[in-house]
């Protein structure tokens, strides 16, 4: 009698680990992830994990928030060839940078959000910018006031019965555009994923942000990937501390070639890695603020998934600036750079002006609630057009 293959089996070990790790009843057991700050030698061998040493790249200019890859901690896993784990990556506050603008920025038009197909649903028109409209600054002699001068505070207090109407007005603003989102999910940047028919399409387009079409270049040409990454798409995934993130392959794309560059945000999670089939038992992964994870070579098409975000125990120092630094490396970085590209610089520019000017406090806040994942693909091959039909419509 034949033997039949652990797939003609069909066993779904993925389903098992992802139910594990979800399970709310019996909470998992956090310490047997595989956590690449504190590697055990039992997952070493099991997995066999290795230091991977990582280029400088000579070719891409490094963004102001970025280390020098020298101090970067790579990782690959034997038993997951092409899959790279980089911790350390980012300076100091450099990820309030992606923060603000995953939270401010990208969930604005052009940009496709979830929130575009419910906004029926929630009765109302979405303001042009939700964040804003969340938190909306407060006048600044009025916060002066109340900061500098007792007697100035009280007076700005008593305010008319026309101020307290727009503050009534805007406060019930704030709380509807807060509950408005709470419900966003997704964003898609680039050629923006068709989550129905698992497409892209060439007319369904707009502008990559080119502060990640840098990030993610740099990111993989410190791996060795060449010819240079063209980042062209991106999904924004936008979870509560009870989100998860079913089993799935990314395949839509139609260069398999190029690596994903998947960067976490805010919260830790577990992320399981398995193979092109759900017969394979999945590896399970601590995932924390600033963590980039590479999928590229055999498991650019593997199975991947995110049964459970959990409560960081580092959140507040993932974000904070290291005493004395302060922006020294960003001015330098951006003079430095200046003469070599005007859009580099002006994202310099932002960067400092994010880092100098950001209020932090709600972005933090949000954040103790929730994390963010910004996955970004390459979608079509160098000098490749969009084929007349898609390849998959699995
Ligand atoms: C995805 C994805 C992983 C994550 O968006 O396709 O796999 O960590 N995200 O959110
Ligand atoms: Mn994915």
């Amino acid at each position: 009698m034949a033997t039949k293959t652990i797939d003609e089996l069909d066993v779904d070990l993925f389903k098992e680990v992802f139910k594990k790790y979800k399970c709310r009843k019996t909470p998992p057991d956090f310490s047997e992830l595989v956590d690449f700050m504190n590697l055990s030698s039992k997952h070493k061998e099991e997995y066999g994990i290795k230091r991977l040493s990582l280029q400088e790249p000579d070719n891409i200019l490094r963004l102001a928030d970025l280390q020098p890859t020298h101090v970067w901690n790579a990782y690959t896993l034997d038993k997951f060839p092409g899959f790279v784990h980089i911790s350390n990556v980012f300076k100091f506050n450099g990820q309030r940078y992606w923060v603000y603008r995953c939270l401010h920025d990208y969930p604005t038009k052009p940009n496709v959000t979830n929130l575009d197909f419910i906004e029926q649903q929630l009765g109302k028109e979405r303001p042009e910018n939700l964040w804003d409209a969340c938190y909306p600054k407060v006048k600044t002699a009025e916060s002066n006031a109340e900061k500098n001068d007792n007697n100035a505070s009280k007076k700005a207090k008593l305010s008319s019965d026309k101020d307290q109407t727009h503050h009534t007005n805007s406060n019930r603003r704030s709380e509807s555009s807060k509950f408005h989102f709470d419900k966003l999910r997704w964003v898609t940047l680039g050629y923006h994923y068709n989550w129905n028919d698992k497409t892209y399409s060439e007319f369904e387009k707009s502008d990559f942000p080119s502060d990640l079409a840098y990030l993610s270049r740099y990111i993989t040409a410190a791996i060795g990937h060449s010819p240079v990454f063209r980042p062209e798409a991106a999904i924004v995934n936008y979870y509560h501390l009870d989100s998860t993130l079913g089993g799935h392959t990314d395949h839509s794309e139609f260069d398999h070639d190029a690596p994903i560059v998947s960067i976490s945000l805010g919260q830790d999670a577990v992320f399981l890695l398995g193979g092109v089939t759900k017969a394979v038992r999945p590896v399970a992964v601590h995932l924390r603020s600033g963590d980039v994870c590479i999928m590229s070579g055999s498991t650019r098409l593997s199975y991947h998934a995110v049964p459970r975000v959990f409560q960081s125990k580092f959140f507040k120092s993932s974000f904070e600036p290291e005493p004395e630094s302060d922006y020294v490396g960003i001015r330098d970085f951006e003079d430095e750079t200046m003469k070599i590209s005007d859009n580099f610089s002006d994202i310099s520019r932002q960067m400092k002006n994010v880092y100098e000017n950001l209020e932090w406090q709600p972005y933090e806040a949000h954040l103790l609630k929730g994390r963010m994942n910004i996955s970004i693909r390459q979608v079509l091959k160098a000098g490749q057009t969009f084929p007349k039909s898609m390849p998959y419509d699995s």
